[in-house]
């Protein structure tokens, strides 16, 4: 499929979204930073417990994957896909420090114009209302500049938080994908949940702020 756009070769990168004001604090997005690994890593390694359940399997240990030293190799990573027009990596701040991060993959443009979204927030700025405004920030983002018409995100049935923010931002339940991913070392189905454009024609950051869920910072 033809994976160019008629606006450039990746539209809507680089971006910095936001501020949004949500409980937590003034959440925003960036493109991640080669300075970003001492951050990165002390949040990861503190929050082993709070994240491999819902993370992709992946080779070598949790301390080994998320270790200051790994940050280099995965920021340059994502910096590729990004410069290739495959991926819309962010890296969360609240209040100016690194609290997660929103990534937007597999972007696949022609006619099917779509991609799916992923995110952590740190467990000290949970429930905070952080990925509800992050996913928010996101999702306008790639429906105007980034010029995207479908995001979906996949979540196994067990992450109530997860399906909550995306319940709160008005996500569609589409179906469930069995053995979809291997995370946390088996095959585990997920549902699938997903807008359109026709789903938020006045942007779900007004959505959101009209409900109360996040004010303009
Ligand atoms: C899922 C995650 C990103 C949510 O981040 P967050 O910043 O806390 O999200 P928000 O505060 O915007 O919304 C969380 C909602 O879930 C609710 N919640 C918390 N624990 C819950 C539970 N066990 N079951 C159901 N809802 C729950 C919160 O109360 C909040 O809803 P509310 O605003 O109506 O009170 C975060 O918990 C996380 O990083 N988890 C580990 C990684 C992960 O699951 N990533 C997503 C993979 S699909």
């Amino acid at each position: 499929m033809d994976n160019q756009h008629p606006l450039g070769r990746h539209p809507g990168w680089p971006a910095k979204l936001g501020p949004l004001r949500v409980k937590a604090g003034q959440v925003a997005l960036r493109p991640p930073r080669l300075l970003d690994g001492g951050a990165w890593s002390r949040a990861r390694l503190r929050d082993q417990a709070h994240l491999e359940n819902w993370e992709p399997t992946a080779p070598g240990t949790w301390a080994d994957r998320n270790a200051p030293f790994a940050w280099p190799g995965q920021w340059s990573a994502l910096r590729s896909l990004a410069r290739r027009g495959m991926s819309l990596p962010f890296v969360i701040t609240v209040d100016g420090e690194l609290a997660g991060q929103l990534t937007v993959g597999n972007v696949v443009r022609g006619s099917l114009c779509s991609a799916w979204v992923g995110y952590w927030v740190a467990s000290t700025a949970v429930s905070g209302g952080v990925a509800t405004a992050a996913v928010a920030l996101a999702v306008d983002h790639c429906f105007s500049r980034a010029g995207l018409h479908r995001l979906e995100a996949t979540v196994r049935p067990e992450n109530g938080p997860s399906l909550r923010v995306l319940a709160k931002l008005g996500f569609r339940e589409e179906g469930l994908f069995r053995r979809y991913l291997d995370v946390a070392g088996d095959w585990r189905d997920h549902a699938c949940l997903a807008l359109t454009t026709e789903d938020v024609p006045n942007g779900l950051v007004n959505r959101l702020v009209a409900d109360g869920g996040a004010a303009w910072a």
